[in-house]
């Protein structure tokens, strides 16, 4: 979808649909809806009394303009109280963009013209636009353009609320991309083709990217991705990005990890068929994390960033790993394999333990981890674990400026008895309860030294059906988020 700036009359801009919001229901005084009011001729307050549309949250009023204002048809949406919140302006994006057809233009009127507001409402056009189409033939027969949108400011727009608008277009870009890959389905997106698009990413964008196929990956000893991948005719991958600013002089260094299991059937702890549907999100965890390094690329955030990728899909064959295996992994630690299908902390450890190595400011993991964690938060949300509290405040903080729904869960020392191992140092399955919490532990013994954030996104990164800004199917869930952590380190 193309949005631009404008800052024409709301009578005379020529759209197909124009949308205004009202905000706390103040129908009678709201400066536009009088303007408007008057090209009706004063029939708009008496329609909306007709209509019973009194402004109350969540209302809307749409009509036919009959020529009256350039737009063919008019929609005024309400908002709620008198304090705009950033909610609310990517909400009515969402609102906007879930009405605006393909083909059609729309301009929608700003709530408000200060920055922060509009990427918000920009975000909510372009992420509540989004649908996946790589294999929808009649799509493709019939393309039509996409919606064209404009976003109507009260003044002349300025550079930086142009800037804002770019800004944007990068995040929504990078969240778009994490969804395409997730709704990829799994026999096209094989860990090799996951590992291409990393590298066609990095090329584009002037990051860093090193792949590693199987062979690297004994050599270097990540027996446990070795492991995982065993049961499969599919080549493993392990995926590094980095992007490093220009500038010189000391900068941060974040490092993502992210879970990228192309297709989870459990392996030998074979899943039921139904939960084994939807399994090809396994790689979210990954597909976030290649948006992430790619919009702080294109965003030239001054802080380092590198995204780190294990990926494997976890079958059955032949030479498949069996419960009862015990492996030596990269980090010298003993590990018992009791079920086969908590195999993501297994390739995670791994890649927390070459993370680490690169001693970062801050080790950040997203993992579509356990079912557990759908059962304690439900599935909008996700579990978030920090071995700092500071850290925890300051994730927490980024998720509430992005909008995103984390909620904190604790490594509870308690729990570390239900992940040890009669043979080996620990083994990767807990006694049933926490079980989002036992995987956590089992991953922390992984990550040394370094500060870590641990998020737990098995719920929010795969929706059944949509919510807010989160079409059904993948969402690109937690790169907002990292973004507006990673901008945190920028001041
Ligand atoms: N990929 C799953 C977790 C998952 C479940 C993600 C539902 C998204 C939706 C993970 O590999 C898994 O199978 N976890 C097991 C762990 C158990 C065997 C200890 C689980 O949650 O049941
Ligand atoms: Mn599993
Ligand atoms: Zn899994």
């Amino acid at each position: 979808m193309k949005l631009t700036l404008s800052q024409a009359d709301l009578t005379t801009v020529a759209v197909d649909l124009l949308i205004v919001p009202v905000l706390g229901g103040a129908l009678a005084s709201d400066p536009n809806l009088k303007l408007l009011d008057k090209a009706f001729g004063g029939e708009l307050h008496r329609i909306a009394k007709q209509e019973e549309f009194t402004g109350k949250k969540g209302q809307a009023l749409q009509l036919h303009t009959h020529g009256k204002i350039a737009a063919k048809k008019l929609r005024v949406v309400a908002l709620a109280g008198k304090e705009l919140t950033l909610e609310e302006s990517r909400g009515l994006g969402a609102h906007a963009a879930r009405i605006a057809k393909d083909g059609k233009s729309f301009a929608v009127v700003a709530p408000s013209s200060e920055a922060l507001h509009l990427t918000a409402l920009s975000e909510g056009l372009l992420l509540g636009h989004y649908r996946y189409t790589e294999y929808l033939t009649s799509a493709h027969k019939d393309p039509k353009p996409p919606a064209r949108g404009i976003i109507l400011t009260q003044d002349k727009p300025s550079a930086a609320e142009r800037a804002a608008l770019a800004e944007a277009g990068v995040v929504a870009e990078a969240v778009n991309l994490a969804r395409d890959l997730v709704n990829r389905p799994p026999n096209a997106m094989t860990a090799t083709a996951l590992a291409n698009e990393a590298k066609r990413v990095a090329r584009e964008h002037g990051i860093r990217c090193t792949v590693w196929g199987k062979a690297e990956i004994l050599r270097r000893g990540m027996t446990l991705l070795a492991a995982v991948n065993a049961g499969s005719q599919e080549e493993p991958r392990f995926i590094h990005m980095s992007y490093v600013p220009r500038s010189r002089g000391k900068r941060p260094k974040i490092v993502f990890v992210g879970k990228g299991l192309t297709f989870d059937s459990g392996g030998l702890s074979i899943k039921p068929a139904k939960s084994m549907e939807t399994m090809k999100c396994d790689m979210a965890g990954g597909a976030a994390t290649i948006g992430i390094v790619m919009a702080a690329a294109r965003l030239k955030l001054p802080v380092e960033v590198h995204g780190i990728v294990p990926s494997t899909d976890n079958l059955t064959g032949a030479n498949a790993m069996k419960p009862g295996d015990v492996y030596r992994t990269l980090d010298g630690k003993t590990v018992e394999v009791l079920n086969t299908d908590a195999e993501g902390r297994l390739i995670l450890a791994d890649a927390l333990t070459y993370a680490r190595s690169l001693e970062p400011t801050v080790l950040v993991d997203h993992a579509t981890l356990t079912g557990a964690c759908m059962v304690a938060l439900g599935q909008w949300r996700a579990g978030l674990y920090a071995t700092e509290d500071e850290l925890r405040e300051r994730y927490l903080q980024a998720a509430k400026r992005s909008g995103e729904a984390f909620w904190p869960l604790p490594l509870d020392e308690d729990l570390k008895e239900t992940i040890k191992s009669p043979i080996a140092d620990i083994k990767n399955t807990g006694d049933g309860y926490g079980g989002s919490i036992s995987a956590a532990l089992f991953l922390r013994e992984f990550v040394g030294e370094s500060p870590w954030i641990h998020l737990d996104i098995a719920g929010p990164a795969y929706l059944s059906s949509p919510h807010g800004l989160s079409p059904k199917g993948g969402t690109g869930f937690g790169v907002r988020t990292a973004l507006e952590f990673i901008r945190s380190y920028a001041q």
